[in-house]
């Protein structure tokens, strides 16, 4: 199978503003980079993969921060989240930006964000013109951002064991039916039963985009990204793009009085993984944006 490969770059840099989330929001522990989603959007409409109006779904919806840049383009969103916290916070996110952005030209308020159990997704959603979603890792769905080692910014518990067995993995909701708590056989059935369902739910035609990252485990990265792919062609989809999105970013290069140069490079990372990459661990580089098409 034969698709193309892109690279982004600068899409780590930029938090996501205060005024844009709910209180509490910030705290999901694996949020959308928010250029990176706004990128994703950007391209989906130049490629022609969406139009205003369609009806965007997000099968792992989290605090639903997919939903901004589909309302404020004038899409219709609709998200399903296990976790009754995270939905209840993607509901409190729509109602602040149905206030905020109601003014913009474009702007559609019709989003709705869905507690559920994506496994019985065609039960709450039957059909989406693209899905553009971030799937929990095989028991690290779980996973901490940059800034969440040392506090856990919902409950504000301290976090005793900051180095857990999985990069940045914890207990942070025991639901068995979360794929980031499940063990890799489990997992593997649920994400089977969820992208069968995704499938049927989608238009001939339409697209599903996935953002995931390889991760390390004992030591060894493992290649979540195509071991996504691979379960989403199974299905039926076909691969149509991988955009590598990376974590590092070229800040400009000057010249001293000596002439020497000097490239700076900022890279986005957590503090834990730059500690372990020190220590040998293997490089994790970039985030992966799988692009689908369920061909027509
Ligand atoms: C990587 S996060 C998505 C975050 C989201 N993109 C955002 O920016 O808010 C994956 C989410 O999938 C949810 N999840 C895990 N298993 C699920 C299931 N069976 N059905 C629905 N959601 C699930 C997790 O609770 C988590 O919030």
């Amino acid at each position: 199978m034969t698709y193309e490969i892109y690279n982004l770059y600068g899409m780590y840099g930029e938090p996501w503003p205060r005024g844009d989330l709910a209180k509490g929001a910030m705290g999901h522990p694996a949020k959308f980079s928010r250029a990176l989603i706004r990128q994703i959007y950007k391209i989906c409409f130049e490629e022609g993969w969406v139009k205003k109006g369609d009806r965007v779904l997000d099968i792992f919806a989290g605090v639903g921060l997919g939903a901004m840049d589909a309302m404020i383009n004038g899409l219709r969103w609709r998200g399903i989240e296990l976790e009754s916290k995270y939905q209840k916070l993607g509901e409190a996110n729509i109602t602040l930006w149905r206030r905020k952005y109601a003014n913009l030209p474009l702007f559609n308020p019709d989003a709705i964000i869905y507690q559920g159990d994506s496994q019985n997704l065609l039960k709450t959603v039957s059909s989406g013109d693209i899905n553009i979603s971030s799937p929990p890792y095989a028991q690290t769905a779980l996973h901490f951002d940059a800034n969440s080692l040392g506090t856990d910014k919902v409950t504000g518990e301290h976090i005793k064991q900051p180095f857990p067995l999985i990069e940045g993995a914890r207990n942070y909701s025991k639901d068995k039916n979360n794929l980031g708590n499940m063990p890799d056989d489990k997992f593997w059935s649920a994400a089977h039963t969820i992208i069968d369902q995704l499938f049927i739910a989608l238009k001939p035609g339409a697209h599903a985009i996935f953002v995931c990252k390889s991760y390390v485990r004992g030591g060894k990265t493992i290649e979540f990204p195509t071991q996504w792919r691979m379960l989403c062609e199974a299905a039926g989809f076909a691969t149509e793009r991988i955009y590598y999105a990376w974590t590092a970013e070229n800040r400009g290069t000057q010249i001293d009085l000596q002439g020497n140069h000097h490239t700076k490079i900022v890279d986005h990372k957590s503090m834990f993984r730059r500690l372990q990459e020190k220590k040998g661990s293997p490089k994790i580089e970039y985030e992966e944006v799988l692009v689908f098409i369920k061909q027509q």
